[in-house]
């Protein structure tokens, strides 16, 4: 690695959107160390140049958040790559809104945006497991898997990029809508929690990063998406370890459950 003592990051979704963003801010900095594990590194071409310019600070793993051989093997170079030193952050970042729709799906069926059939009451068991896999189960096992590296390391900080839509609270804003995607940021927010007690020495939090212009929040979000990950950013590294259970959003304020 580049620096004697560089902070060492892990970036699960780094190929766009915000885990893009946040490799290439982190990149300004020569202290930082950044891991980028995204789905397929062979057509991660903006994560690659990056890669290929950052002399060393920038490494691209394959990581599919719903592969469990996957995520072992990602723990496993990680392992490799930054010894002793540790992992010092990790950002389960990666998620999916909608459910990628089996080749037998009629579309035909589909009303014109199928994120905005996505309520209670219509939701269906697709729906509902492809969020729950993606958003709650993987960012569990890549936190198992990293657990080991992350303790060794000086910050030893995991951060899950949840939503304010998966704030109960919240709940009735903007409509029920986008119901599979909200109960799985739900359970990430309980997820968030359970391993800040499974792992007392490790600070976990989650996090919104506030609705932002990418392929998820669309281009009339509200902000770009450099507002959210610079905001994630500040947060991450101001987190003290008596933050461990929290919720915040971008500017710091809590989030209520
Ligand atoms: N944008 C917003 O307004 C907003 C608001 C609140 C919360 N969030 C949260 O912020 C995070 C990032 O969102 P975004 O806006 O950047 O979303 P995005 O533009 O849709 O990007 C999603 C990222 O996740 C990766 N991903 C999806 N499924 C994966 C899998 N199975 N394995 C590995 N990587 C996978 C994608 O990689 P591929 O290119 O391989 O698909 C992509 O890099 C998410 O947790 C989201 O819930 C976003």
């Amino acid at each position: 690695m580049a620096n004697a003592n560089p902070t060492v990051w892990f970036i699960a979704g780094a190929k766009r959107g915000v885990g893009f963003e946040m490799v290439s801010q982190l990149l300004q900095s020569p202290f930082n160390v950044v891991i980028g594990a995204c789905r397929t590194p062979a057509n991660a071409n903006a994560l690659n140049t990056l890669a290929g310019a950052s002399q060393n600070r920038l490494h691209v793993l394959a990581l599919d958040i719903t592969d469990a051989a996957t995520i072992t093997a990602a723990a496993a170079q990680s392992e490799a790559l930054v010894g002793n030193a540790g992992v010092d952050h990790l950002v389960n970042n990666a998620a999916v809104l909608k459910a990628r729709r089996h080749r037998s799906f009629d579309a035909r069926r589909l009303p014109q945006n199928p994120g905005d059939n996505d309520t209670a009451a219509t939701m269906t068991a697709e729906d509902m497991m492809a969020a729950f896999q993606a958003n709650v189960v993987g960012p569990a096992l890549i936190a198992q898997a990293l657990s080991p590296v992350l303790a060794r390391s000086g910050r030893k900080a995991i951060v899950k990029i949840s939503s304010s839509m998966g704030s109960v609270a919240a709940r009735h804003f903007p409509d029920n809508y986008k119901a599979s995607y909200a109960i799985s940021k739900a359970a990430l927010t309980m997820l968030t929690g359970k391993l800040a007690d499974a792992y007392p020495d490790l600070t976990v939090i989650s996090m919104c990063p506030g609705w932002l212009q990418t392929d998820m929040g669309g281009s009339g979000a509200a902000f770009p998406v450099s507002t959210g990950v610079e905001g994630i950013l500040n947060v991450t590294r101001e987190l003290k370890h008596d933050d461990s259970g929290s919720f915040f959003d971008f500017t710091g304020k809590r989030v209520p459950w």
